[in-house]
């Protein structure tokens, strides 16, 4: 790939919420690792100085790391500049223009919310920015189909597909990367993997926590629209997805969006949502707000793999856990010549996705003794996570070396929302479920995988 490298970052919504807490801890992590040495332009209307962005990066970095290494957090902060002015005034972006000359290929980072993705876009065209530049654009990418759509339409009269990079911050996790890695870098799943052997597929995204002060954000949003449609779908397509020819972006994007072409568009009946008690007195929550703060939705992927095999995803805040995990269950022996097993027992294959990485091989033995009895063991790969590089760390030096393979691809970003079309703004009120259980309990008994949910532990 002999991409040019961008030789500046731009990133508008400097001053925001994203850019402290994630954005300027993972160029604080880039310059620790050498791999950021150009500058970084934030731009943002609040009228602030350089040297308060200054002081607002080392703020988030601090609460990021903890102990800030000052030596090179002096090198981030002399690569900082600052622009401020409105993105709906040419000024703005005339000012921009003359910070960037000099620099070819700038890499624009949109931090800042959708209804702002064409404001800035045309500005940067008008001023000239747009050339030779990429673009990385921050989720939630649309609402629907018909606004992704519009969306990619605004940022195409500027920016090639190319040159493009749409955010989902979980394609730059590490153990995302493992599982596609384990998946096609081992050849024991192959034969197995299909719907002769695999009984069903579940997904859960476990918090633990509410909508800590984002209230007004999630309720125009919700469960479905935050991480269903973006981070869970991907997480579905690497399970699902067949071997790529090669691991060019292109190549693996192409398998990714064969699947999404194959996934059937959800209906009511496919989802259980819930909301969890105290939600409607969260600030910014509108008081008879219908959003779901939970949703349950099964899936089927009508491939000749995957044909009736249903993939159950869980995602809600205010649960008992933290943890994001998938189960591929496998069927039973057909015959129990032993033993009976309990139903969520026997074989499977488990990804630990956060908070730590691991990789576990559920498996019956038999307990020593006379009696042919067995017992249910998981053969386990554990990382603690400790040294993984930080998804935005990740995604901000991919972009910037013109690497797609971990973005979201056009019609990858429009299929999902064909999928979730039907069962968002639903008007109907979600099952009220208690903070700190597994959600709507009682709706979801009657909607669960073949093998029972299994809940992943703390
Ligand atoms: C974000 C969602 O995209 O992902 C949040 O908007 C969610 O609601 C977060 O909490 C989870 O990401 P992570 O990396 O912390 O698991």
């Amino acid at each position: 790939m002999n991409e040019p490298r961008s030789d500046v970052l731009v990133l508008f919504g400097a001053t925001g919420d994203l850019a402290h807490k994630k954005i300027f801890p993972a160029l604080y992590s880039m310059v620790r690792h050498g791999s950021l040495n150009e500058p970084v332009v934030g731009i943002a209307y609040d009228d602030w100085t350089v040297e308060k962005l200054r002081e607002r990066a080392h703020d988030g970095i601090k609460a990021a790391v903890g102990k800030v290494d000052e030596k090179a957090f002096a090198k981030l902060a002399g690569l900082l500049h600052y622009v401020s002015g409105d993105y709906r005034d040419q000024t703005t972006f005339d000012k921009l223009k003359e910070k960037l000359a000099g620099f070819n290929h700038p890499l624009h980072y949109l931090a800042v919310p959708p209804s702002m993705f064409e404001p800035v876009v045309q500005g940067l065209e008008q001023s000239g920015g747009g050339q030779g530049a990429r673009l990385m654009v921050e989720k939630p990418f649309g609402r629907d189909l018909q606004s992704a759509r519009w969306l990619n339409r605004v940022l195409h009269l500027v920016f090639d597909e190319k040159a493009i990079f749409r955010i989902d911050h979980y394609l730059g996790k590490e153990a995302i990367q493992n599982l596609l890695y384990f998946r096609f870098a081992n050849a024991f799943l192959e034969p197995i993997w299909n719907r002769n052997y695999v009984e069903s597929v579940q997904i859960t995204m476990a918090e633990d926590f509410g909508v800590e002060g984002r209230g007004k954000f999630y309720d125009e949003v919700g469960c479905i629209r935050d991480v269903v449609q973006n981070h869970l779908l991907n997480v579905l397509l690497l399970l699902a997805m067949e071997p790529p020819v090669s691991q060019h972006a292109d190549d693996l994007i192409d398998e990714k969006v064969q699947v999404l072409k194959a996934v059937r568009t959800l209906t009511t009946d496919d989802v259980v949502r819930g909301q969890f008690d105290g939600y409607l007195k969260e600030p910014g929550v509108r008081p008879d707000s219908t959003v779901e703060t939970f949703a349950a939705v099964r899936l089927f992927v009508d491939t000749w793999r995957w044909q009736d095999v249903p993939f159950f995803i869980r995602a809600g805040k205010k649960l008992p856990v933290r943890a994001t995990e998938v189960v591929v269950q496998f069927r039973r022996p057909p015959l129990a010549v032993f033993d009976q097993f309990k139903r969520n027992q026997g074989n499977y294959v488990r990804f630990r996705i956060s908070p730590e990485v691991a990789i576990g091989i559920g498996a019956r033995r038999k307990v020593p003794g006379d009696a042919m009895v067995g017992e249910q063991v998981e053969l386990t790969a554990m990382d603690d996570a400790a040294g993984d590089m930080d998804p935005y760390e990740r995604l901000i030096g991919d972009a910037m070396n013109g690497n797609t393979q971990l973005f979201t691809r056009q019609d990858a970003s429009e299929i999902a929302w064909r999928i979730v079309g039907p069962v968002l703004n639903a008007e109907e009120k979600p099952f009220v479920y208690k903070p700190g259980s597994w959600g709507p309990v009682e709706a979801m008994k009657e909607f669960s995988p073949p093998n029972g949910w299994i809940d992943p532990a703390r």
